[in-house]
């Protein structure tokens, strides 16, 4: 009972987080992704608390400038690469993931991991972070041509569902001539590997 009080007092912190930093477009999106993620908690018979909380932060930071992300990860000691110094943007789920910790007190290992792995993936990356992944993916504003392909197989599987919406991220990449994130092709290979 304690414990159900705390989570939903942290639910509750966290929709008010980010209905201060965000516009309303992000944060009806974000709301897409909680409802989402709810129906895949379910159906995967994922923890809901932390697949809710992950999900309602995981875009917490997506509106700050360039130079803001880069501030913030070298004050709290992220660890920034070449594609983040290339594009800060990449920097938005490990900066939301401190901000939770900072900011919220948020502490649980799979919430955090799902924040700051929300953007390029990660080998090993756990069921919640899966979950928020595809989420993100598939929320019901997304409307690329393979879509209802991917909903469909979120249903089913959630590391091949991660897994196609990786390699459309590839492919996209290519398309565009932009590089891929090295960890995002990691992620990819690790998630083929276990199927
Ligand atoms: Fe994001
Ligand atoms: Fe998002």
């Amino acid at each position: 009972m304690a414990d159900r009080k705390t989570n939903d007092a942290t639910l509750r912190e966290a929709g008010e987080l980010i209905h201060t930093r965000l516009s309303d477009k992000r944060y009806a999106h974000t709301l897409r992704v909680v409802e989402t993620v709810e129906r895949l908690a379910a159906l995967h018979g994922l923890d809901e608390y932390r697949t809710r909380l992950a999900a309602l932060l995981h875009d917490a930071a997506r509106e700050m400038g360039a130079e803001e992300f880069l501030r913030l990860a070298e004050e709290w000691n992220l660890p920034v690469g070449e594609p983040e110094r290339k594009s800060p943007m990449l920097l938005h789920g490990p900066v939301a993931a401190e901000m939770a910790r900072r900011e919220l007190s948020i502490e649980d290992g799979e919430v955090l991991e799902a924040i700051r792995v929300h953007t390029t993936g990660a080998p090993e990356m756990g069921l919640v972070a899966l979950a928020v992944y595809v989420a993100d993916a598939i929320e019901p504003g997304r409307a690329y041509p393979s879509v209802g392909h991917l909903r469909k197989l979120a249903e089913e599987d959630l590391q091949d569902a991660a897994a196609e919406a990786l390699r459309r991220d590839v492919a996209h990449d290519e398309e565009r001539g932009r590089e891929t994130h090295p960890v995002s092709r990691e992620t990819l290979r690790w998630l083929e590997s276990q199927s």
